[in-house]
């Protein structure tokens, strides 16, 4: 059966990261709702200017629109095969959606928590930055690109600091977390489809627990 992969986790807990490591690697669709709504606040509209000042706010966005999108961009034929996940469910509603979805879809859910400790996130968090070109993930502290802020695979273009990667949003990010997304652990705990993987290593020493958990070995 195939498989919808939920990478759960804190903001700057490597969601992105992994996800990326998995459509390289097995083929599946990273669908980022984050990413997509950053992509939705470029545009020009009274929507695009809801979400900017909504993600700009660390707060989350309204549960009908996200629901919407992710029924949208999942049935398109891409996702046939399974896809993964990052950054949905974030609430008990969306969780419930995705219940329905994946049942109407013919595919299981398997979640993965990537569990990192509250005092690493933030420097994860200011310190990333992202190419608006290839959407490759650097952080400065951590991962940093050859160059000083710019791409290694595209030195033309400025890499982006996100405006909701500042200490003060990222306080209310990580309370967003704790208040709306965590019991959504418990809701995947208790049916026994929630797997931890220790988030504090490196990208590669995580990806082979989360791929191991993906691929079911
Ligand atoms: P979203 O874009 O999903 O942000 P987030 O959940 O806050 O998560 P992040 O993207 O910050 O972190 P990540 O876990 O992807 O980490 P990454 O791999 O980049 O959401 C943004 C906003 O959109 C929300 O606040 C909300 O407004 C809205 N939204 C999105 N989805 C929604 C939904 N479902 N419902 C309602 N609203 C929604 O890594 C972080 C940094 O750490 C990087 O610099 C990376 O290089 C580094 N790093 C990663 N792994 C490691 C490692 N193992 N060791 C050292 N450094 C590492
Ligand atoms: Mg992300």
């Amino acid at each position: 059966m195939a498989k919808i992969v939920v990478l759960m986790g804190a903001p700057g807990a490597g969601k992105g990261t992994q996800a990326r490591l998995l459509q390289d690697r097995t083929g599946l669709p990273q669908i980022s709702t984050g990413d997509m709504f950053r992509a939705i606040a470029q545009e020009e509209s009274p929507l695009a200017d809801e979400v900017r000042a909504v993600q700009a706010s660390g707060r989350l966005i309204s549960d009908d629109l996200v629901i919407r999108i992710v029924r949208d961009r999942t049935n398109r034929p891409d996702c046939r095969n399974g896809y993964i996940l990052d950054g949905f469910p974030r609430t008990i509603k969306q969780a419930e959606m995705l219940e329905a979805l994946a049942k109407e879809q013919g595919h299981e859910l398997v979640a993965v928590l990537i569990d990192v400790p509250f005092d690493v996130l933030e420097k994860r968090m200011t310190g990333r930055r992202t190419c608006p070109v290839c959407g490759e993930i650097y952080n400065i502290y951590f991962k940093p690109p050859k160059t000083d802020e710019v791409c290694d695979r595209h030195p033309e273009v400025k890499l982006m600091h996100r405006s909701d990667d500042v200490p003060e949003k990222v306080r209310v990010r990580l309370e967003t977390y704790e208040q709306q997304t965590r019991p959504l652990l418990d809701y995947y705990a208790a049916t026994g489809r929630l797997h931890r993987v220790d988030g504090t290593r490196t990208p590669e020493e995580i990806y082979r627990d989360v791929e191991r958990i993906v691929l079911g070995q």
